[in-house]
């Protein structure tokens, strides 16, 4: 049976081959795609799933609109990294697929409580704000997920936004933390797995010359916000962040982690958005995530590449 996946998203190129990596997976259902306010604002990426999704040929999947801004501060953007629209670097056409009425984080509790008990997993590839408002709307939601695959945190990787915190730790730091006291199951896909498999030049090569329309494409958007982590961090690595929730649930077997606490700093204007790991279990706190800390880097590709070839 395909597994059924509800994607929460702020795109991003890198959300973008997340999205495209399940729609083109015959493992996965994807029920719909929820657009959440952080790399770029709401419009931006609620705009930018339609285009990924029009670009795969797929305005059957439903498109939801989610918040515009965390839940207890002003959103923080990343237009630094991914250029003012979220997708500089190729211009997909304007999308015309329509936004369904019903509140992103009110279509994750019906979907959620429609179906069997954990029977849906949630892939969540930015800020957690829809996903703490549709916790905080129905508590039994959190018994009823099978579990939620976040991309977000960092270890001794350090931070991408400040020394301590990752982006969409960094943006909604308050999400997060209901999220991991909600006691719902956490994967939890920090920096450091990210940081370990590295886009290089031959990996978009790879998009480059797949010999569809959705590959090429990407080569593009990726080539664009590789320009950023090319300074930042060298020639050739920059991180692929968000398809690691979606290889995952594919291939869990590429990744390997440790079930521990994670508490989230919401308080200190030096750490905000920390994600504090219990990695010796110094603490008596409930493990509540498991924190993935390593992946075959060849081995992810291969299961991006996989699922683009089937793509249009
Ligand atoms: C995360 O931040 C965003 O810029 C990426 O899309 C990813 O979700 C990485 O820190
Ligand atoms: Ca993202």
């Amino acid at each position: 049976m395909k597994k059924q996946v509800i994607i929460d998203t702020d795109p991003g190129p890198d959300d973008g081959v997340a999205i495209l990596t399940a729609l083109g997976s015959p493992m996965i259902e994807v029920l719909g795609v929820c657009a959440v306010a952080g790399n770029v604002p709401l419009h931006h990426t609620l705009r930018n799933v339609r285009k990924v999704l029009e670009l795969a040929e797929r305005q059957d999947v439903r498109v939801f609109a989610g918040a515009e801004a965390p839940l207890a501060r002003p959103l923080f953007t990343a237009e630094y990294v991914h250029g003012k629209t979220g997708f500089d670097g190729y211009d997909l056409p304007e999308p015309s697929m329509p936004v369904q009425s019903q509140h992103a984080a009110d279509f994750i509790v019906e979907e959620v409580m429609s179906r069997p008990p954990r029977t849906i997993t949630l892939c969540a590839l930015g800020p957690l704000t829809n996903v703490a408002s549709a916790l905080e709307r129905d508590r039994r939601l959190a018994e009823r997920i099978e579990q939620i695959v976040w991309m977000g945190g960092a270890s001794s990787e350090g931070g991408n936004v400040t020394p301590a915190a990752e982006f969409n730790c960094y943006v909604d730091p308050e999400a997060a933390a209901r999220v991991l006291s909600s006691g719902v199951r956490v994967v939890m896909m920090p920096l450091d797995v990210t940081h370990k498999a590295h886009m290089t030049t031959d990996r978009v090569e790879r998009f480059r010359t797949m010999g569809n329309k959705v590959g090429p494409i990407f080569a593009e958007l990726l080539t664009y916000a590789k320009q950023f982590d090319w300074q930042k961090y060298g020639a050739d690595r920059a991180p692929l962040h968000d398809p690691t929730t979606v290889v995952w649930l594919l291939q869990p077997g590429l990744f390997s982690g440790l079930h521990v606490n994670v508490e989230i700093e919401t308080t200190s204007p030096l750490t905000t958005g920390m994600t504090v790991i219990d990695w010796w279990g110094v603490t008596s706190r409930q493990k509540n995530a498991y924190v993935v800390q390593d992946v075959d880097g060849d081995g992810f590709y291969n299961v991006i590449f996989e699922s683009f070839r089937r793509l249009p």
